[in-house]
């Protein structure tokens, strides 16, 4: 390379020439919105810990996925906070579970609209862990752990039943060993075989989830997630763990948080064909959100810059609770 002859900025003079040479471009195809779902009525609960996110109740949804829609964002991910819990985590594959009305509700309303279910017992149990657990009480304090196989049961089970209310999309958040074989399985058995799964392939056990678990409700109770949950320093393992998912029938790979671990996305991009999902989670919103409304920078283009980062990265898909405001600012 010899200056003068070679001048970088030449391809960086104007908005149209800095347009065709733009390597990555963000399309609100590409995005999943999340949304919570709860019981009651007349809930529009905001979320303390995420501004702009919300507690739905079925009768005030409408609302908010009219809105969705209308941006042309084509598919939603939902989370419910159930009535009650229990230890096997029973209403989140009951018949009438919060997701799976939301389900029937956003179908019927948009049956084009994409309703993504995430499919773990974290919401749903009393010890908020995302399987069933065995626990015993040493000097006050609980001790305890997720029993793997026991919990693909209750998995598949939820996963059937959302498939049931007419979710398009199984994703599976919680990282228990064979997990996509089993929900595999059993959607194939109860007449879902065209139902794809959207596998959390490589879900780290993240600080960045702190917001997630005050808006699902959702933090465990005793221990943490560690033993099922990755550790943020593995990359190799990244790889392992997509491996199997592929193995087992994944449809689409996922890794979550996708700040942090721009790297990892990087590499499942380039070791796997599998469409890719990011998951721009709760605590990567939150801290922007923060740091907005102090004035500290600017939303909109640290928003579109982060999410650009992520395609670029090598992401096809983007879960973001900034699908909506990313949409309204893409359309200009
Ligand atoms: C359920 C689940 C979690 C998230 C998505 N699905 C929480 C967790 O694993 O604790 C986190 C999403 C976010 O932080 O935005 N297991």
């Amino acid at each position: 390379m010899s200056f003068p002859i070679t001048r970088h900025r030449r391809l960086r003079g104007s908005a149209g020439i800095r347009g065709m040479v733009r390597e990555t471009v963000l399309n609100v195809l590409d995005f999943i919105q999340p949304i919570f779902v709860t019981y009651g009525t007349g809930v529009k609960n905001e979320i303390s810990s995420m501004p702009g996110v919300y507690h739905f109740s079925l009768d005030t949804l409408k609302a908010e996925v009219d809105e969705i829609a209308s941006l042309g964002i084509p598919a939603v991910l939902l989370f419910g906070i159930p009535e009650t819990k229990d230890a096997v985590g029973s209403s989140g594959f009951a018949e009438d579970g919060i997701v799976q009305e939301a389900t029937r509700l956003i179908k019927k309303w948009y049956p084009d609209l994409l309703v993504v279910a995430d499919t773990c017992l974290c919401e749903f149990t009393d010890h908020g862990h995302c399987g069933m657990v065995h626990t015993h009480t040493l000097d006050g304090v609980v001790h305890g752990d997720v029993i793997n196989d026991a919990s693909l049961e209750l998995l598949t089970r939820t996963a059937v039943s959302q498939a049931r209310a007419g979710a398009d999309i199984i994703a599976p958040s919680n990282m228990m060993d064979g997990f996509v074989q089993a929900i595999r399985a059993g959607l194939d058995a109860n007449g879902f075989e065209q139902v794809p799964i959207m596998s959390y392939s490589v879900k780290y056990a993240s600080a960045f989830y702190g917001p997630f678990r005050e808006a699902a409700d959702s933090a465990p109770q005793f221990g943490n997630r560690k033993t099922y949950q990755m550790d943020p320093a593995n990359l190799r393992e990244a790889i392992r763990e997509a491996d199997s998912d592929v193995l087992e029938g994944a449809d689409m790979l996922m890794v979550k948080p996708a700040l942090a671990y721009l790297d990892v996305i990087r590499t499942i991009r380039d070791q796997f064909d599998l469409p890719l999902v990011a998951y721009n989670v709760s605590g990567e919103y939150s801290m922007v959100k923060a740091a907005a409304q102090q004035g500290w920078i600017d939303e909109q283009a640290v928003v579109l810059e982060m999410l650009t980062g992520m395609k670029r990265a090598g992401a096809d898909v983007i879960i973001t609770y900034f699908a909506k405001d990313a949409a309204g600012w893409l359309r200009g």
